[in-house]
C-alpha cells in the first residue's frame, strides 16, 4: 500500500482515503461518494480493528462480507480497497499505541474506555499505510471524527479531514452494520433514538435553549420503550465536544445519545445550529 501510494504521490495525484471495517452500506458509500468528487484516487480500508473492541464486546460476532463490500465499491468506481491481515498490522511484538488524552476520555469514552486509543492507533498505522491527503469520517460518529481531528492537528499530520452528514433509513434509524443483530421487534424499538433526536431539534426550533430541559424529555420518550436502556444523552460543543448547559445563537452543538437496545448498542446524533 505505502509503495503504491507513493507511486502516485509523485505522479501527482491526490489520494483521498475511507477507512472502514466493512459491511458496507449507503452511510460508507456517501463517504466513498464524496471522495470520489473531492480527490484523484479513492482508497477504501477493510480491516475488524480488535484493539477497538473490549473483551466483553461484539469482535467475534461484528458482521464480515467481503466479497459483498468488494462488488459494492467496485460498483462505485474506487481505486483501491486496502485488505490488511491483522498479523500485517499487529505483529507479535506490537507494543506502540496512540491516545488521545481529554476529548476521548466522556461519552463513548467513558462507556468504553479502550475504544477510542484503538481507534486512534489503528487510524494513524492506516494513514502511515495510506499516506492520503484527505480522509472521510462519518458524523454518526461523530466523537470519533472530533478525536481523529484533534489526533491530526496534534500530530501534525499533513492530512485534511472532512465529516460527511449521517445517512439515515428512510424511517429515521440511522444506517450501521450493527443495525443487523436488531430482531424485527427490536427493529422497531430502534427507532426510538432518532425519535428523541427529532423531539430535540422540534423543542429548540421552538425556542428551548435548557440543555436539561431537552435531555429530560428526550429521557422520557426512550424511557418510555421497555426493551431500551439508555447509556447517555449529552449537549455538547460541536468543536471542542465540552457539555453545554445553554444552547446561544451563532453556535454548533452535538445532541448525543447512546443506548441499549436489547443486547445492542446504537448511538445517533443530530448536529444543532440556531
Ligand atoms: P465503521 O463503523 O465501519 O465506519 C466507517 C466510517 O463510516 C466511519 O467514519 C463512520 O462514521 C461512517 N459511517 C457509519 N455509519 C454511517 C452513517 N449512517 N452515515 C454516515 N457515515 C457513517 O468507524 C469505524 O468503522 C472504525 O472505528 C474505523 C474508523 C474504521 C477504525 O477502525
Amino acid at each position: 500500500m505505502q509503495k503504491i501510494s507513493r507511486k502516485l504521490k509523485l505522479s501527482g495525484k491526490s489520494i483521498g482515503f475511507v477507512p472502514t471495517m466493512g459491511f458496507l452500506h449507503e452511510g460508507h458509500l456517501s463517504l466513498v461518494r464524496k471522495s470520489k468528487k473531492t480527490a484523484d484516487i479513492t482508497v477504501v480500508s477493510i480491516f475488524v480493528n480488535p484493539t477497538q473492541f473490549a473483551p466483553n464486546e461484539d469482535l467475534d460476532k461484528y458482521p464480515r462480507d467481503v466479497k459483498r463490500d468488494k462488488s459494492l465499491l467496485i460498483k462505485e468506481g474506487v481505486d483501491f480497497v486496502f485488505l490488511p491481515r491483522e498479523e500485517e498490522i499487529y505483529s507479535a511484538d506490537y507494543q506502540t499505541y496512540v491516545e488521545v488524552e481529554k476529548i476521548s476520555k466522556h461519552l463513548e469514552g467513558e462507556y468504553r474506555p479502550t475504544h477510542f486509543k484503538g481507534v486512534t492507533t489503528i487510524v494513524t498505522i492506516l494513514f502511515n499505510s495510506v499516506n492520503p491527503d484527505f480522509v472521510f469520517f462519518g458524523q454518526k460518529d461523530a466523537q470519533q471524527a472530533a478525536v481523529i481531528k484533534q489526533m491530526i492537528k496534534d500530530l501534525k499530520f499533513d492530512i485534511k479531514i472532512r465529516v460527511c452528514p449521517v445517512v439515515r433509513e428512510q424511517d429515521g434509524l440511522a444506517m450501521s452494520s450493527r443495525n443487523t443483530y436488531l430482531s424485527i421487534k427490536e427493529r422497531k424499538d430502534a427507532l426510538v433514538l432518532s425519535k428523541s433526536l427529532k423531539l430535540a431539534d422540534t423543542m429548540i426550533k421552538k425556542g428551548e435553549t435548557k440543555s436539561q430541559s431537552i435531555i429530560k424529555e428526550m429521557k422520557e420518550l426512550i424511557n418510555s420503550v421497555d426493551n431500551a436502556t439508555l447509556d447517555y444523552i449529552k449537549v455538547v460543543n460541536a468543536d471542542n465536544f465540552e457539555e453545554e448547559q445553554i444552547i446561544s445563537k451563532g453556535k454548533k452543538y452535538y445532541i448525543l445519545v447512546a443506548c441499549r437496545i436489547g443486547n445492542t448498542r446504537l448511538i445517533d446524533n443530530i448536529l444543532i445550529k440556531i
